[in-house]
């Protein structure tokens, strides 16, 4: 298992910066955009990152399922899942704000083997793999060791719905006065990968995707870290995430 997943690390980490080059050579560009709705944006680069992301994995394993945010493919019951956010920022990618990520996990029969996130634009690539340790740039990382709330740096996201905005604002109003400061910094994925590094303590969002935390959850657990999934009694699709550093009280 573990030369398994050595080998399926190295594929998505290959795959991770091919799809980084792509997003930093289109950055500050002209780019074509599918969807623009309130609070949201969809762009063609999305969905071409995607591809390369999915040409290169299902090149060496055509069986393994594809669950990405630009789309889903395979059998996705069958032992191998592969779930890819190509850009996980988009926002912040189309108006030249230079905070996304990469995101890439591999499941195997449900539970995540291999996680990583790549910043192309700071060229950081945060690595981990079941049972082991988590890595940025190939150097060992753990979550912080802050406990309290009031030193704590936080960050609330919320997506485009009225609902998420409705659970997301208290949170961040009430967070914004209990510790030291409040972010919201457009990438989930980042957020964790933060997280697992000990830059940030903890993120909370009530209505996520897989595709924005996969990755993310191994890193921070392999970091030390913790991480709460609740899936929507209405959309087992969505899940409310509370990911934080070991031993912070978050007082939820
Ligand atoms: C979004 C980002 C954002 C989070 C949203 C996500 P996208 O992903 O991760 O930080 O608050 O819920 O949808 O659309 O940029 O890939
Ligand atoms: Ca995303």
């Amino acid at each position: 298992m573990e030369v398994e997943n050595a080998k399926f690390l190295q594929l998505a980490e290959e795959a991770a910066r091919m799809a980084g080059g792509l997003i930093k050579a289109n950055f500050g560009c002209h780019l074509e955009v599918d969807v623009m709705e309130a609070h949201d944006i969809k762009i063609e680069l999305d969905r071409r990152t995607q591809r390369l992301i999915e040409g290169h994995i299902l090149e060496r394993h055509p069986g393994h399922a594809i669950y990405g945010e630009e789309g889903i493919s395979g059998n996705q019951d069958g032992e191998y899942q592969w779930i890819i956010d190509p850009i996980d920022g988009t926002v912040n990618f189309f108006y030249g704000i230079p905070h996304f990520a990469v995101s890439i996990a591999l499941r195997r029969k449900g539970v995540t083997q291999v996680g990583v996130i790549y910043d192309p634009m700071k060229e950081e690539m945060w690595t981990a793999c079941l049972g082991g340790k988590a890595y940025l740039n190939g150097q060992s990382v753990q979550v912080s060791t802050r406990s309290k709330l009031s030193d704590a740096i936080l960050s609330v996201g919320f997506s485009k719905t009225e609902e998420s905005r409705e659970k997301g604002l208290p949170l961040f109003t009430r967070m914004s006065r209990e510790a030291k400061k409040c972010r919201m910094l457009g990438s989930a994925a980042l957020d964790m990968a933060y997280i697992a590094c000990g830059r940030l303590d903890a993120y909370i969002e009530s209505q996520i995707s897989l595709w924005d935390i996969a990755a993310g959850q191994l890193l921070i657990e392999c970091a030390g870290g913790q991480v709460e999934l609740t899936p929507h009694s209405d959309d087992a699709h969505k899940y409310s995430i509370v990911a934080k550093t070991g031993n912070l009280d978050l007082g939820l």
